[in-house]
């Protein structure tokens, strides 16, 4: 049964990256500020190794997140699927943060532009069409995550199931009490 709860977090966490749909696409992303004040935000699942338990993400080298994350390597990342009313909370290391130029240029140029403005994300501008992009210049990077922590929570009558997997235990889990 145990084992069960991480295949499905496993395959949910698959699917949502063949399916633009599933809302474990979207999560959050929390860290760290410099201050040990907690920093969450919206990012978008890329990449998921199933067999390592490493999760990717797209940015701006720029960004508060990578400046915290070079600070402080630990992150939790939040997904939540309304309609299972299933949630994962993934402790994870920061373990790779990497530019990736073929990447970078295969993308369209709406995406691109995600990743090229002149002014830093964050950077105060007058408006929206103060922003400015230098498709020559990206700041795109990946950062790989590994887990080392998920915790699983279905809530569903008779009994909502709540399981936490840990790497050091070779992931055999344990029920906990929801
Ligand atoms: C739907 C949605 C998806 C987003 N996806 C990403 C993403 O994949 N990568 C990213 O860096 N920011 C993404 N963002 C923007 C972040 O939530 C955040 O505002 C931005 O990365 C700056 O965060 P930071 O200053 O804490 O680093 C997304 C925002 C929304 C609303």
């Amino acid at each position: 049964m145990l084992d069960t709860l991480l295949k499905d977090s496993k395959k949910q966490l698959k699917s949502a990256l063949k399916h633009k749909k599933h809302p474990f696409r979207y999560f959050t992303l929390s860290t760290l500020s410099l201050n040990g004040a907690p920093q969450s935000r919206t990012v978008v699942l890329r990449d998921f190794d199933s067999e390592n338990l490493i999760l990717t993400i797209f940015t701006d080298s720029r960004s508060k997140k990578v400046e915290e994350l070079k600070e402080d390597k630990r992150a939790e990342l939040l997904f939540y699927d309304p309609n299972q009313l299933l949630q994962l909370t993934i402790k994870v290391n920061l373990t790779e943060s990497k530019s990736s130029p073929e990447k970078f240029n295969q993308l369209p140029e709406p995406t691109k532009k995600d990743y090229c403005s002149l002014q830093g994300p964050g950077v105060s501008v007058k408006g929206p069409d103060a922003v400015k992009y230098d498709f020559e210049k990206g700041y795109f990077i990946k950062l790989k995550f590994q887990a080392y922590q998920i915790e699983y929570l279905k809530l569903k009558r008779p009994n909502h199931l709540r399981a936490k997997f840990l790497i050091e235990d070779g992931w055999q889990g344990e029920f906990l009490v929801p």
